[in-house]
């Protein structure tokens, strides 16, 4: 196949196109879509978007095809600041937050699919029912039965409270859940990196007394023992949390609790 370079000030891109009327940079973006109400299969969608005129994010240019080209596509997003988790979807091939993944990080065209493995309720929209019904069964909540001193709240040494670090920021937005081999094919028994993370949040906070209960709730051939250290939900994370190393320290208590 013949080959050739741009010449290096050339106002095209590598994966843009130029309108040459009017000398704008052109990006295609693919889309996938898939509606319910109608009786069709899946399609990509392709659209041209000049991203002078979206926001730098892929989340502006996603509000800029609804707004300015098809009011018809669907997706969830509600902070704009990575700090909600709606907006997770799969984009180039990685899952992560479109509305702090930066349009420039992404070459060629746009490639934007719904969360991988979770059944599509519509176009970007999936169903995480399942993913939170996990959540609520780790009671991600302190439980203690020590009354709480009446005039202030349960204190943490400074050191206590460090251990919590890297674990209490998680959005739950299921990028790396639903980046987990292990979780595609078994998500009905395994936990997931998600969900197996907050249970550690709370296994090593030191004013939690249901240690004990939290590793019984893990502590089974799929539930937890499923996780085999591939390491993609640490790579997908968008906050840059490692749950697989939180697994590794679940496994490592369960392993000392035997001893
Ligand atoms: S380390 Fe475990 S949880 Fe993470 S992707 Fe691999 S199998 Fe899944
Ligand atoms: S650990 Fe990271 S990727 Fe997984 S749900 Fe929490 S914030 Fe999202
Ligand atoms: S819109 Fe809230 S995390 Fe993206």
């Amino acid at each position: 196949m013949a080959e050739f370079k741009l010449p290096v000030h050339s106002i095209v891109k590598q994966g843009h196109t130029v309108n040459y009327a009017t000398g704008q940079q052109i990006r295609c973006v693919y889309i996938y879509r898939w509606n319910p109400e109608h009786n069709d299969n899946p399609y990509l969608d392709r659209y041209e978007v000049d991203i002078e005129q979206t926001g730098i994010m892929v989340l502006d240019v996603l509000l800029y095809i609804k707004n300015a080209i098809d009011p018809t596509l669907t997706f969830r997003r509600s902070c704009r600041e990575g700090v909600c988790g709606s907006c997770a979807m799969n984009i180039n091939g990685r899952n992560t937050l479109a509305c702090i993944k930066p349009v420039t990080d992404l070459q060629g065209d746009l490639r934007i699919y719904p969360l991988p493995h979770l059944p599509v309720i519509k176009d970007l929209v999936v169903d995480l029912s399942h993913f939170y019904a996990q959540q609520a069964a780790t009671q991600p909540w302190l439980k203690s039965q020590t009354p709480a001193p009446p005039d202030h709240e349960r204190l943490q040494s400074k050191t206590e409270r460090a251990k919590l670090d890297g674990l209490y920021e998680c959005i739950l937005c299921a990028c790396c859940s639903t980046s987990c081999p292990s979780y595609w094919w078994n998500s009905e028994r395994y936990l997931g990196p998600a969900t197996l993370l907050q249970n550690y949040r709370w296994v090593i906070d030191s004013r939690d007394e249901a240690t004990g209960e939290r590793l019984d709730m893990v502590e089974d051939a799929f539930r937890l023992y499923r996780c085999h250290t591939i390491m993609n939900c640490t790579q997908a994370c968008p906050k840059g949390l490692n749950p697989a190393k939180a697994i590794t320290q679940l496994k490592q208590l369960l392993v000392k609790r035997k001893s």
